[in-house]
């Protein structure tokens, strides 16, 4: 059997995001765990807000095809997004969009969220961590059929939740995000 892919999506760019650094944390126990990690940035894959007349005008844009393949090579995926708002921010949301409307040949729509495992995370300094966004998130990705796994971790209070090295420093957090990395390994391994 081919070496598990995981592919992990942070939903901020902004320097020294709290997010970025949970991906980190993430894709360092999947890698723990066996899977081979590819951790992307959003901001190498620029998209203009969804507009049904740019597409109808011009297609898909290539940086939302790119993505789509991206996903498409990983046998899971794993999101770690801010909470916006109580829900999630503009460009997780767009990405998953412009994601949604690409089709390559013989493929149905929404193959793509079809057929891999997903999981979702977030890290606020808030006290809920971001759970309402967890919550949105996972009905947008429902909406795309894709599978997405029961635990998740939303970070409480994620300014005070890393050590000097960005590493979780917390029992309940280490825990939480290692059942849902074993988790999401489990799942992507049976979709296989
Ligand atoms: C427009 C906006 C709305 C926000 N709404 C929420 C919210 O509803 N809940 C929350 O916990 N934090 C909220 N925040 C704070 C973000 O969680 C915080 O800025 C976080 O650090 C952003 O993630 P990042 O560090 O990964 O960039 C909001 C921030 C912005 C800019």
């Amino acid at each position: 059997m081919s070496a598990l892919k995981i592919l992990v999506i942070p939903g901020s760019l902004r320097t020294g995001s709290l997010n970025m650094k949970l991906a980190a944390a993430a894709a360092q126990e999947l890698v723990r765990a066996g899977a081979d990690v590819t951790r992307i940035s959003l901001g190498d894959f620029p998209l203009p807000i969804y507009d049904g007349d740019l597409q109808s005008k011009s297609g898909v844009p290539k940086h939302a095809v790119n993505l789509k393949r991206m996903i498409g090579a990983h046998h899971g995926v794993l999101f770690v997004t801010p909470e916006y708002n109580s829900s999630l921010p503009p460009l997780l949301k767009n990405a998953i969009d412009w994601v949604s409307r690409v089709q390559d040949a013989h493929e149905t729509r929404g193959q793509v969220f079809r057929e891999r495992a997903f999981a979702i995370a977030a890290a606020s300094a808030a006290r809920l961590g971001g759970t309402r966004c967890l919550a949105a998130l996972r009905l947008v990705l429902a909406a795309c059929h894709a599978t997405v796994i029961p635990n998740q971790l939303a970070l409480s209070f994620a300014d005070q939740a890393y050590d000097d090295m960005d590493r979780l420093k917390h029992p309940g957090d280490i825990e939480a995000l290692d059942a849902m990395v074993r988790q999401l390994i489990d799942v992507s391994q049976r979709m296989m």
